[in-house]
């Protein structure tokens, strides 16, 4: 037998993938929000969009700050949102990226980071570099931190 073979966990896929309607809405909703971003430094608008386990959607842009740091990024500002309007049992099954470059865009790592905390089985749809893709959270962020 291999050592540490029965302790080996496979990264999970999700089973439950993203209807056609689903991911229309979704990314609708971030094209939607997208327009209200704050970004007079980058010039670099970006609307994310998420839906819940119980169907609701939730939206944010990215909103900059003069002191760079401080700048949310949009899927951040979804999740707070998604948060702040329905508490912390929020269980997130996919998020959509847009941008207004039409340029290859996936959540950063921070944001990855965030998405794990309440969608450890998230869907994420995304601009990549060879066209539109659907990655599972754990392909993109693999080893997320749980406590
Ligand atoms: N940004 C996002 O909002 N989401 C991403 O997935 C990538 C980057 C924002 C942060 C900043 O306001 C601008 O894009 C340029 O980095």
């Amino acid at each position: 037998m291999n050592p540490g073979l029965e302790s080996c966990a496979v990264a999970m896929k999700s089973t439950k993938s993203l209807s056609p309607k689903q991911r229309v809405q979704l990314l609708q909703a971030a094209r939607k929000v997208m327009k209200q971003a704050h970004a007079p430094y980058s010039h670099f608008k970006v609307g994310a969009a998420i839906l819940t386990a119980k169907g609701a959607i939730f939206s944010g842009c990215n909103v900059e700050n003069a002191s760079y740091g401080m700048t949310n990024c949009a899927e951040r500002t979804a999740i707070f949102t998604a948060v702040a309007q329905s508490g912390p049992k929020l269980n997130i099954r996919a998020v959509a990226v847009v941008n207004d470059q039409k340029v290859p865009c996936s959540p950063c790592g921070a944001c990855r980071q965030v998405i794990y905390e309440f969608g450890p089985d998230a869907i994420i749809v995304f601009q990549g570099a060879k066209g539109w893709k659907e990655s599972h959270i754990t392909e993109l962020l693999p080893e997320g931190f749980r406590l």
